[in-house]
């Protein structure tokens, strides 16, 4: 099993390491003659259009980020209005600007360099308003591109080994990353975005299904190569990454999986000339699941972490009162969530808004790799610069208790900078959270696997602190970050760790629409 082979992962972690002198040697130019299509387009398939006047859902962002559907076994089928709904909220185009380099379609979901590398498929049966089918999601101009007529939810749970919410799924959404078109820009680290990027996008997933009383899940244990060929994916190029199974059907029997040929389908090339990053390749390669029994076995191993004994002065986070919290519904906030280009430096937030973002964000995910609501592979650490009510300094967050615990204290706006590719986003920012996580227990117990858990895990937390924090009226944008300075910067405490991703909070100058 290769997935055991988990000295793939830290080839690859190693190998795709920012440090001040990595940066500095690198001599990757932005080819711009040769940037990539944003958009996978079958010139030869006719567009299925979504409804684009779909009611929206009137619920409150805050609890559609944090109180999820659970699953009951009372039938809740989608429509074709909640799946159109699901997915312009998650990958749909929301602002258009012009750039030196070409116009650029801003989508839901924060993605890094607004590459857009993740693509979104749809295995469903019959819904109220479409056949049942293999489709892929354009968001270019909202349509579904029919790849395969039939119930295919047999293959779907086929693959997943029985997984109950995909055995159960009336409909499910594939997450796959097109390595291409995130690379161009980003080279091999790009592997690290497939984690982050399709974690923003199914924090926006989750909340709309929420907020649409479906159920939903996100799902990593299936068997790679079942799922690939089903979508026809040119694995050199684009592979599935994640499974989202979208509400609940209590009808026993499951069509039988039914053979899928390989369908050929034509797609218009991204670039005039693609690179290829074997590294990318082999990570991915080491991570895949490879027969249903492996699956299973690899669910088995969910995550399960002890907490230690805090040592230092500890914060207690208390949410807003229930009448005090924002009321703006989920889908103005996605429409009006952004990344922040500038923070205001001589702004505050109160602590009470960084604890509702808190909230939110950690109170689990529904998850296979997770025990239900219950673990958290990615520990949070804070540089705080100014949230009221808390000495600025460096923090690390206990979950399982809802405090903050004060590592250091002290005024690290010119560390922040550095750490966040010295960039004045995190020094400006009111409150930098790391994510931080022990990569050699995850290794072991998920194998390579874990990776690709760890790094999503962190992409859809930052994308419930996005929403959480636009909801509120701050503003937020993901970064990247020197790796091993972050780590030395909160230890002893962070010793033997590993960075994985970084959120600023703030205020932003300019603004919001209202
Ligand atoms: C994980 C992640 C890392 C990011 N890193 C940076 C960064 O280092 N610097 C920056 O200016 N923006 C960064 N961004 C913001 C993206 O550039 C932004 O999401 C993208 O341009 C799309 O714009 P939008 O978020 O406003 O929709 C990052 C976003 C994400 C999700």
């Amino acid at each position: 099993m290769k997935n055991r082979d988990i000295q793939a992962a830290w080839k690859y972690h190693d190998g795709t390491k920012h440090s001040y002198w990595s940066i500095r040697n690198n001599p990757h130019f932005l080819d711009w003659a040769n940037r990539p299509l944003p958009f996978k387009i079958y010139p030869k398939i006719e567009p299925f259009p979504l409804p684009r006047d779909v009611p929206q859902t009137g619920v409150a962002a805050l609890s559609a980020i944090s109180e999820p559907v659970l699953s009951s076994p009372a039938d809740s089928v989608p429509d074709l209005q909640d799946l159109a709904r699901i997915l312009y909220f998650s990958a749909g185009i929301t602002k258009q600007r012009t750039s030196p380099g070409g116009e650029i379609y801003f989508r839901a979901a924060a993605c890094t360099g607004a590459l857009y590398e993740i693509e979104l498929y749809v295995v469903t049966g019959d819904l109220a308003g479409l056949d049942a089918g293999v489709y892929h999601f354009n968001p270019a101009d909202v349509s579904l591109q029919l790849l395969r007529r039939g119930n295919f939810r047999g293959n779907m749970a086929q693959a997943t080994a029985m997984e109950p919410a995909v055995a159960h799924a009336p409909t499910t959404i594939i997450c796959t990353g097109t390595y291409w078109r995130n690379a161009w820009k980003y080279q091999a680290r790009t592997y690290r975005h497939f984690g982050w990027d399709s974690g923003t996008l199914l924090a926006n997933v989750l909340a709309v299904s929420a907020a649409s009383g479906l159920p939903a899940e996100i799902v990593l244990g299936f068997v790679d190569a079942e799922v690939n060929c089903l979508l026809d994916l040119d694995t050199r190029r684009e592979v599935s990454l994640c499974l989202v199974p979208i509400g609940r059907t209590s009808e026993s029997s499951l069509p039988a999986p039914k053979d899928a040929p390989a369908l050929g389908l034509e797609t218009i090339p991204l670039s005039q000339r693609e690179v290829e990053y074997p590294d990318m390749l082999e990570m991915h390669d080491a991570s895949s699941l490879e027969s249903e029994e492996e699956v299973a076995q690899w669910r088995g191993k969910q995550a399960v972490f002890l907490p230690s004994a805090p040592a230092g002065e500890e914060v207690q986070l208390q949410r807003l009162p229930e009448g005090e919290q924002p009321k703006d519904t989920i889908e103005p906030v996605i429409l009006r969530r952004g990344s922040t280009r500038a923070f205001d430096k001589t702004a505050s937030i109160a602590l009470d808004q960084l604890s509702s973002i808190f909230d939110c964000a950690t109170r689990g995910l529904p998850a296979d790799f997770l025990e239900p609501f219950g673990a958290q592979l990615n520990d949070l650490y804070l540089i705080v610069h100014s949230v009221q009510g808390l000495k600025p300094g460096a923090y690390s967050f206990r979950r399982e208790r809802n405090t903050l615990e004060l590592l250091k204290e002290g005024k690290f706006r010119a560390e922040a900078y550095h750490l966040g590719l010295e960039q004045a986003l995190p020094a400006d920012a009111c409150v930098d959270i790391f994510f931080l996580a022990d990569l050699k227990r995850i290794l072991e117990r998920c194998g390579n696997r874990g990776y690709r858990v760890v790094q999503l895990e962190a992409g859809a937390i930052g994308g419930r602190m996005y929403l959480a924090a636009y909801a509120q009226r701050l503003g937020a944008t993901g970064l990247t970050f020197f790796d091993d300075d972050v780590v030395n910067f909160f230890s002893p405490h962070a010793k033997g760790k590993s960075a994985i991703f970084l959120l600023a909070i703030g205020k932003p100058l300019k603004r919001q629409p209202q």
